[in-house]
């Protein structure tokens, strides 16, 4: 297990990322092992709370492990709560860093402060941190949440403000799509299988999909949301990391670096994201009125043109990529939770087949983590027709079910004690995705851009969906025979 003689400091623990992920993604890791008993975990806010106040408020989260093991856990947590700008707070919190370090004799101090806060507190935390409880003689790694800016402008003021507190090596900035399961294989999926390997390029592919489908509205975050909108909260991110790691080329080694150049270099050849190739939406009522609308949440403008759903057309201009149709959609208040790649393939010639359907393969992020290929067979039997079937990797058939998948946030906190940063955001790629989506938000955001399309709470998301991944080159399963045996892969 890693972290023993360490210190954990999660900043905004009484805030709610702290309560349902960074917590609870600690617990985790220390239920199974990964993390020492040995740790000193330390809760920082601004809100006055009776140390059993904190404890009951984290743990209401954690998942799975017995009461004692909670019990064992919540003994290594403790909570200061102090203001964000003042020295105060941070000598507090200073001395029981210290007063730990030296009852076990540490004499390289490990300190890893997770900044579970918002944007507008962030410089005054990191700069009060660094002056304050910064160990010039050990590690010290900094994990920091997204936002990282509202826009090109936005994150090279912040970036300019981070880096003479803290290098490069020493900040980790989370993108928690990162840390899944099947985003992680990606990079083994293709490169490990030259199957896979040897098609992986405009001469076979016809078309690329990544969908983020989620079966809830804002639920009373309208307030936040709306001055983000569905392609700065998912797209911007964890999607485009997803293309990324799915459309680079192949790294010289899993170094870190390596990593992380390669996917530098695609962002750099992704063409400007254009106006006119979008398709974008705002929930409404359910059908049957149960539901409510975007617009009925009362911390929303009546009028607000809050985008929360957009399908986006995406072109690479390299060797690799030129001519293959890419979409990105990602959408709120849909009728089910679920994100997927969809790769389809080109069709074989027709001659000696009527009729023959393309292959497709799936990668599903979650939930139920599967990957799949469809495939032509022949009927079994004496029928000399041919079907479209699939090989299939679900997991939870696959693998046995004590197979422990660590959450996002367990993998990456676990990583970033490690120092690993090959699955956190490096400043020049951050830099290049805003390049890239700046734009495009200002036209959304403009008078210039139209109402978004108005689609039911639970509905499948804006009428003009279909026809915009047909023109896309996507041809959905349900033109033909095929259904995936588990649900609908749709
Ligand atoms: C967050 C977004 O970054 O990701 C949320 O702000 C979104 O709006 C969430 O719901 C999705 O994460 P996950 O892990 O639940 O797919």
């Amino acid at each position: 297990p890693f972290g023993s003689t360490a210190t954990i400091v999660v900043f905004g623990a009484s805030g709610d990322l702290a309560k349902k992920k960074t917590f609870p993604a600690l617990f985790g890791l220390f239920r199974e092992g990964h993390l020492s008993s040995d740790v000193k975990i330390i809760g920082y806010a601004r809100s006055h709370l009776e140390e059993d106040d904190f404890k009951k408020r984290i743990s209401a989260n954690f998942k799975g492990g017995n009461p004692e093991t909670v019990e064992q856990f919540l003994k290594l947590t403790s909570y200061i709560s102090g203001p964000y700008d003042t020295d105060e707070g941070y000598q507090t919190l200073l001395k029981s860093i210290e007063d730990y370090e030296a009852a076990n004799n540490v004499s390289t101090p490990e300190r890893l402060f997770y900044l579970a806060l918002p944007p507008s507190v962030f410089t005054t935390v990191a700069s009060q941190l660094k002056k304050n409880v910064y160990s010039e003689t050990g590690k010290t790694r900094i994990i920091v949440e997204k936002p990282f800016g509202h826009d090109l402008e936005s994150s090279r003021q912040l970036q300019k403000d981070l880096s003479p507190l803290f290098t490069e090596e020493e900040l980790y900035r989370i993108d928690h799509y990162l840390g899944k399961e099947m985003v992680k294989n990606l990079l083994v999926l293709r490169f490990g299988n030259e199957l896979f390997n040897g098609v992986w390029n405009k001469n076979h592919i016809k078309s690329i999909q990544i969908s983020f489908k989620e079966a809830f509205g804002t639920d009373g975050r309208g307030g936040y949301f709306d001055s983000i909108g569905i392609v700065r909260d998912v797209m911007q991110n964890h999607l485009l990391q997803v293309l990324t790691l799915l459309t680079m080329d192949r790294p010289v080694s899993f170094d870190p670096e390596a990593v992380r150049d390669e996917k530098v270099k695609i962002l750099k050849a992704f063409d400007a994201l254009d106006p006119e190739d979008i398709l974008l939406g705002q929930y409404g009522k359910s059908e049957d009125g149960s539901k409510p609308g975007y617009l009925d949440d009362s911390t929303v403008p009546k009028d607000s043109k809050c985008v929360t759903y957009a399908a986006l057309g995406i072109k690479i201009h390299n060797e690799r990529w030129e001519g293959v149709p890419i979409v990105m959609r990602a959408g709120k208040a849909l009728d089910e939770s679920k994100v997927e790649i969809r790769i389809q393939f080109k069709p074989v010639a027709r001659g000696m087949f009527k009729e023959i359907q393309r292959n497709e393969l799936v990668i599903r992020v979650q939930p139920n983590e599967s990957i799949y290929l469809k495939i032509n067979s022949k009927i079994p039997g004496i029928s000399t027709e041919t079907s479209l079937t699939d090989l299939d990797l679900t997991y939870s058939t696959r693998y046995s079910k004590d197979f422990w998948i660590p959450e996002a946030y367990e993998a990456l906190i676990r990583d970033c004690y490690l120092g690993n940063h090959s699955n956190f955001v490096r400043d020049d790629e951050l830099d290049v995705s805003w390049k890239l989506f700046t734009p495009l938000l200002q036209y959304i955001e403009s008078d210039k851009s139209p109402q978004p399309e108005v689609y039911a709470y639970g509905s499948k998301g804006p009428k003009g969906l279909r026809e915009f991944l047909n023109k896309h080159d996507y041809i959905f399963a349900d033109e033909g025979t095929y259904q995936w045996p588990l649900t609908t892969p749709k």
